[in-house]
């Protein structure tokens, strides 16, 4: 087999990616370990910013997006039993971001492949990258119970921070830069009525989310200590310790209902420098993680790929390399700005076991500035809701 770009992994770093190149109509090949079934199985966030959403939306994904999506003009944040505050993003941006889960947009993904006849292999495995370094780059995997090889121009490694790909870059090349929290968030599915805003609260008890997929389907999520199981959590503990940490006036708003889905996840930040070397690439979740705060793993997954496809596009349509050769740089400023606003509203709205008085103190202080300043809030809301893509 043959191809232009050789992508691993159809997550939506991969799959969007594919979709980019074939609206500039360069060939490629997605290479999958998991089933369909598995991918769309995986329950993930669902905050779009304004600039992914132009990104899916030019990449002709926004029909079931801007029907379904839902657009909101700013979060809320709520503290310890205080009246919450909205951050106003569309007072500083002039447009909304949008709640649309990634379980959605992967859907979309799929149903936009599937349209356009892609080539998305699932259930390969022992993939291995193979000269990265030479202008023959190729990826080997078994598929059918027959190995099998995949020559390429290029290979673009979307496949999550387990994947090969990051690890197939020689030693020494690679610089990590790794923050490990000291908790972790359990998140539940419920068919509720869900709050009007992507609401996060701060508590002593420790940090509480009210997101949403839809107008009957909610979104939830608890800072858990990391030792925390899901057993640990049946829907009659759920409820009231999240409701404990709203304030009155919202937690009387918020409707109870059953679990459809319940998940503990570690909260990591992560990046890996640079994101790329020779022939390979890397982007979304196999160069770097962000803790669920703030919502930007997808959407650093979308700019990501937005930067690559308009490289390799410059690079096959016009013969022009430059790109191609920033290409780590470029993402990275957008990646590190990312990794800041996680960290920087993880650090705001978790309760830290390890924290001393000041610490509390500081962090109380840092939130009522927050609540009194509209500069700060103009500086957060720029950031939570869509920073611009550089041109
Ligand atoms: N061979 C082939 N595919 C692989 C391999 C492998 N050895 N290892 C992993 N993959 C696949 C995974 O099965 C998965 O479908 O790569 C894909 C990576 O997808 P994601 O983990 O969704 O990562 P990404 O596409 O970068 O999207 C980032 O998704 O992980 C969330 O929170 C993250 O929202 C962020 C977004
Ligand atoms: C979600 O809707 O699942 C969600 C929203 C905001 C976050 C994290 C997750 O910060």
């Amino acid at each position: 087999m043959k191809t232009s770009i050789a992508i691993i992994g159809a997550g939506p770093a991969g799959l969007l990616l594919s979709q980019l190149l074939h609206l500039r109509g360069v060939a490629n090949v997605v290479l999958e370990r998991q089933s369909r079934a598995y991918v769309l199985s995986r329950i993930r966030a669902g905050v779009l910013e304004s600039t992914s959403v132009d990104v899916l939306r030019a990449a002709g994904l926004g029909e079931r997006m801007d029907r379904e999506g839902h657009p909101h003009n700013g979060m809320r944040i709520a503290w310890a039993g205080r009246d919450s505050f909205y951050v106003d993003s569309g007072q500083v941006l002039g447009r909304p971001f949008m709640t649309y889960g990634q379980t959605q947009v992967q859907e979309d993904l799929f149903a936009a492949a599937d349209a356009r006849g892609q080539a998305v292999l699932h259930g390969v495995e022992d993939v291995t990258l193979h000269g990265i370094d030479s202008a023959t780059p190729h990826v080997e995997f078994s598929h059918g119970g027959e190995r099998q090889q995949l020559a390429c121009d290029y290979i673009v490694g979307c496949d999550g921070f387990h994947g090969p790909s990051r690890k197939a870059m020689p030693a020494g090349v690679l610089r990590e830069y790794e923050k490990v929290y000291p908790f972790g968030w359990l998140g539940i599915m419920a068919r509720v009525k869900p709050l009007e805003d992507v609401t996060y609260a701060y508590h002593p008890r420790g940090c509480a989310l009210a997101s949403r997929r839809n107008d009957h389907l909610g979104r939830f999520y608890i800072q858990v200590p990391l030792e925390d199981k899901v057993e640990d959590w049946p829907d009659e503990r759920f409820w009231p310790e999240f409701k404990a940490r709203f304030p009155a006036e919202l937690a009387a708003q918020i409707e109870e209902g059953p679990s459809i889905e319940k998940s503990i996840a570690p909260l990591r930040s992560f990046v890996a420098e640079p994101m790329s070397h020779g022939r390979l690439f890397l982007a979304g979740d196999a160069a770097h993680i962000v803790p669920p705060t703030g919502a930007k793993g997808l959407n650093l997954a979308v700019s990501d790929v937005h930067y690559l496809s308009r490289a390799l596009g410059a690079h096959y349509n016009d013969g022009n390399g430059a790109l191609l050769r920033d290409y780590s740089d470029t993402a990275l400023r957008r990646v590190w700005s990312s990794v800041r606003t996680s960290w920087y509203l993880t650090n705001l709205l978790h309760s830290y076991p390890a924290s001393t008085d000041f610490d509390r103190r500081a962090q109380e202080h840092e939130l009522a500035y927050l609540q009194s300043s509209p500069r700060a809030q103009a500086a957060l809301a720029e950031q939570y809701a869509g920073l611009p893509l550089d041109t």
